[in-house]
């Protein structure tokens, strides 16, 4: 993927505990970003969320569809977000995929959940 998130992938696998997980996003074959899951991290807020597309990718609805897979294919399970509030992007994404704002962390990130799909709602992909 290339750049600090590219060397920063490539080098975390085997890093990762039982409560880490990192999903790459294929398109086709080609690993075009990823998300990081940390449950070492979860609160009741729910599990830690990073996430990340490499910039040729973007704005073509990669991210939208990584976090919609996501959280469709783990409907029960919580996910937060901690967000700088200058990452534009980043902070339309999340709301694009229904996370809400809560408030802000200590560092003065903007806290952002998603508190999981109604059960009517899932039946998306069960591998992720
Ligand atoms: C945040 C990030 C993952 C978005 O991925 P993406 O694949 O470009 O997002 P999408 O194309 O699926 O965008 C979905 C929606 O989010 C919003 N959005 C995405 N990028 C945006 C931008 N730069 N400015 C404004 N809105 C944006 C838009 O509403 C967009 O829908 P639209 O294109 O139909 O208007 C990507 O910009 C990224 O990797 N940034 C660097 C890493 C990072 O900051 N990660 C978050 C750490 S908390």
């Amino acid at each position: 993927m290339g750049g600090f998130y590219g060397a920063a992938a490539t080098r975390m696998p085997p890093l990762l505990g039982p409560d880490r997980e990192l999903l790459i996003v294929l398109l086709a074959t080609e690993p075009v970003g990823f998300l990081d899951l940390d449950t070492d991290r979860e609160t009741s807020d729910g599990i830690d969320l990073t996430y990340f597309v490499v910039p040729g990718h973007r704005r073509r609805g990669v991210g939208l569809a990584a976090l919609r897979a996501l959280v469709a294919g783990r409907p029960d399970r919580r996910f937060v977000a901690a967000v700088r509030p200058d990452n534009v992007a980043s902070l339309a994404l999340a709301r694009a995929a229904g996370f809400t704002q809560t408030g802000s962390d200590e560092w003065g990130d903007l806290v952002l959940v998603h508190r999981g799909l109604p059960s009517s709602a899932s039946g998306g992909p069960s591998h992720l």
